[in-house]
């Protein structure tokens, strides 16, 4: 990688006056070169470009002050770690071992969380597609079944009629908190009266026992009122539920949706000025929680479990993704703009966050307002369409910032192989943790018709 700059073809850009950034000057340019102390470009070397880099301290670090946060304001707290934001093993079972539970919507994820090692009981199955096969299984194993809609809960009973059991079920609420769009498509709805409906289904079979109620409110969620009202609304009905069929309802799952560290699109402010810290999370919810639950405290009932299952807000800031520039041009309008071997394939997130993106090494040269392009040949690949950036020479490693959530879920294979992921550990060493995908990796799930083995007929001239 040469350190002088190619010549590049100067622009003229307008002076105007009085339309400055009100907060002063461009943001200062920061620049990453390891990752826990773990020199980036050495990591290119070793492993290719593009990389994804996660921080086994970040991530621990981050759940620890999660529970810490809910721990010393309710007697009694559980995580579950939501598969779905990132079920790489190696994120999931160091969460596990930092003593979250596995929350799972899919009987992929639950097959893996049994192949990680997961007991049943230690699984919350959440999600609109739960097979009977996975449902027989979960059953047997003792795993937390949220209903999601009253198909399932015919399902479920009938399964549990058929091994002779009485099955221990939680439902799925939706309702409005008055801040947040309703997620009206999962679970009972509330207002409608669905949900008692659900509740007096349960009451009224031999082989259910309502132990739990859960719901999620959405995700980057960034007002606490509305985990508060989530709160206050949902030890309500706990308690309706409770006197309606005599059941004993053991916990409260308030799903996930806190935010994490990244600027999301059309917010003027920046992250750490709108972003609320756990404590600030944690007191809204528990407060409210304890304000709804006197009279029940009172009585001497005991206080339900609060549940979490905070997935972005875990994991986004443990993990980034290292990408090189392969060009650069000067766009018709007179932006500059840089061609990156990582886009939105491997950042799905891009679509919705401003991610910060600092350069490896320092940069020389005159902050431009750029644009980001991915390696597709897609026109909504872009990783940023705006940001402040001195020029870029081929080369040149970036460090994409909080991409651990939902990234390495949601990726997609269209035209490029997936990269390799490494994990630094807390000990300073470096494990590999997934294989960059080979194109065997994908053609070995092929399989060509014999009559299809040749792709021009033999004799063709070359
Ligand atoms: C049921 C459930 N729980 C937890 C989560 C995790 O949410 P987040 O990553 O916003 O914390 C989701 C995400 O959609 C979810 O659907």
């Amino acid at each position: 990688m040469g350190h002088l700059h190619p010549w590049i073809k100067p622009v003229l850009t307008a002076h105007r006056a009085g339309v400055m950034n009100k907060f002063g000057a461009v943001r200062a340019q920061f620049h990453q070169p390891d990752v826990d102390g773990v020199d980036i470009t050495g990591l290119i070397e070793k492993f290719g470009s593009p990389l994804y880099i996660l921080s086994e301290k970040t991530l621990r670090q981050t759940v620890r002050r999660l529970k810490r946060a809910f721990a010393t304001r309710w007697p009694r707290v559980r995580h579950g770690w939501s598969y779905k934001t990132n079920y790489l093993g190696a994120v999931c079972t160091t969460l596990h071992q930092e003593g979250s539970w596995a929350e799972v919507v899919s009987a992929y994820e639950y097959q893996k969380a049994r192949a990680l090692g997961v007991p049943g009981s230690r699984i919350i199955f959440n999600g609109p597609l739960k097979g009977v096969e996975i449902l027989e299984q979960a059953i047997n194993e003792g795993a937390t079944l949220h209903i999601d809609h009253f198909d399932e809960l015919y399902a479920i009973e009938q399964i549990a009629q058929r091994l002779d059991k009485q099955v221990p079920v939680g439902l799925r609420l939706t309702f409005d908190t008055g801040y947040t769009d309703a997620w009206s498509r999962f679970g009972f709805h509330l207002e409608s009266g669905a949900a008692m409906d659900a509740v007096q289904r349960i009451g009224a079979s031999r082989h259910l026992k309502l132990t739990g109620l859960h719901s999620h409110i959405g995700t980057f969620v960034l007002d606490v009122r509305a985990y508060a009202a989530q709160a206050k609304i949902m030890a309500g009905f706990m308690e309706q539920a409770e006197q309606a069929i005599g059941c004993r309802i053991e916990y409260l799952d308030i799903g996930g949706g806190f935010a994490s560290k990244n600027a999301l699109q059309g917010l003027y402010l920046p992250p750490e000025q709108v972003v609320p810290s756990f404590e600030q999370y944690a007191e809204a919810i528990t407060g409210a929680l304890l304000e709804a639950t006197r009279e029940r405290a009172g009585k001497g009932k005991p206080l339900p479990e609060l549940v979490l299952e905070t997935g972005r807000a875990v994991v986004d800031e443990a993990e980034v993704l290292i990408t090189s520039v392969v060009g650069g041009k000067r766009l018709p309008d007179g932006r500059r703009a840089a061609i990156l071997d990582a886009g939105v394939n491997l950042l799905f997130t891009a679509f919705w966050y401003n991610h910060e993106v600092r350069p490896v090494r320092p940069l020389d040269g005159i902050a431009e307002d750029t644009v980001l392009y991915g390696p597709l040949c897609m026109n909504i690949d872009v990783l940023r369409s705006s940001i402040m950036l001195p020029p870029l020479n081929v080369g040149e490693a970036l460090v994409i910032r909080n991409v651990g959530a939902y990234n390495n879920t949601q990726w997609m294979q269209f035209i490029q192989l997936r990269p390799a992921i490494v994990m630094v550990r807390e000990d300073g060493s470096v494990d590999l943790i997934r294989d960059a995908e080979q194109v065997e990796t994908l053609s070995n799930m092929e399989h060509l018709p014999a009559n299809l083995q040749q792709p021009f007929p033999k004799g063709l001239p070359q």
